[in-house]
């Protein structure tokens, strides 16, 4: 069987081994998919790395605190892991490394197909300005919306972030501020909370005027319930909230598909995953 694995510290608690095993049994791939900690000593990930590859390993999904490290190994990187800054799946062919990002592909993936909002002409309003919000940009103004407004705790990342992208996106109309300017921006279609926030408790503070009437509200975290942000939406009237249980899932599948040339179907899997938000 080829040899898969994901890198990251820590790594016990990932889902993905569970993930990509679903995915291999049901497309019949002939594979394994272990966890690899990659430790939290200096030169532990591209060691681990080289150690993989020696021993035939074909590709790595590599998550927290290695897709930066993941990237510079490559020898070639996809549009996407180059604007993300960030690479979330290796391909290994002979001496070649080849870095992608899936991780805005599965959120446009799962906000689309899953939850059923195409992106094409919505407003979307991205929380945040590191590098979760970094890593998704590109597919979410691929995918056609009409404009992204990147609000931010900090004003001045949220605007460097815009000016810095803003030439990449084909168009799409790009401004960032803090989240104070976000009382005069007007109502989204999407609200995507790509901050930090939920893992302290903690919810950006997001005026309900934001939410357009209909809106989906998203938190890129999963497994921690309805997080602070997605009650803020529910009390400012937004009915639809989702977590970032089916970007997991998504951003898996098509790693799954970059390695092995076929894309699983994720309803299943997902289903076997899902916890209701309360
Ligand atoms: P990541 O790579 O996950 O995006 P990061 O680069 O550390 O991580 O960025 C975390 C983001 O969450 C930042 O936009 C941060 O805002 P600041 O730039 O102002 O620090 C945001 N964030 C974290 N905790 C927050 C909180 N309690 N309220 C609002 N924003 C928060």
């Amino acid at each position: 069987p080829d040899r898969y694995a994901v890198i990251g510290h820590p790594i016990a608690h990932s889902k993905s081994p569970f993930i990509h095993d679903l995915f291999a049994q049901a497309t019949g791939q002939d594979m394994t998919y272990e966890a690899i900690d990659g430790g939290a000593a200096p030169g532990g990930f591209e060691r681990a790395v080289q150690a993989f590859r020696a021993a035939g390993g074909r590709g790595l999904n590599v998550t927290l605190p290695f897709k930066l490290a993941a990237l510079q190994l490559a020898d070639e990187a996809s549009a996407d892991a180059r604007l993300a800054g960030a690479a979330n799946t290796l391909i290994f062919e002979g001496a070649h490394a080849r870095a992608h990002n899936t991780d805005g592909i599965g959120l446009v993936r799962d906000i689309e197909h899953n939850l059923g909002t195409p992106l094409a002409g919505r407003r979307v309003l991205l929380l945040g300005a590191g590098g979760a919000t970094r890593g998704v940009l590109l597919p979410i103004a691929r995918a056609g919306a009409a404009r992204i407004f990147i609000a931010n705790r900090t004003a001045d990342k949220a605007h460097a972030l815009a000016r810095e992208l803003a030439p990449h996106l084909g168009g799409v109309a790009l401004a960032g501020g803090g989240l104070d300017a976000l009382a005069g921006a007007g109502a989204f279609d999407v609200v995507v909370n790509a901050t930090s926030a939920s893992l302290s408790g903690q919810a950006p503070a997001v005026p309900p005027s934001a939410f357009a009437p209909g809106a989906l509200a998203y938190d890129m975290v999963y497994g921690q319930g309805l997080t602070p942000f997605l009650a803020a939406a529910r009390a400012a009237g937004c009915a639809r909230v989702a977590d970032g249980l089916g970007m997991l899932v998504e951003q898996a599948a098509e790693s799954f598909a970059l390695w092995r040339g076929v894309r699983p179907d994720t309803r299943a899997v997902l289903a076997r995953l899902a916890v209701p938000l309360d």
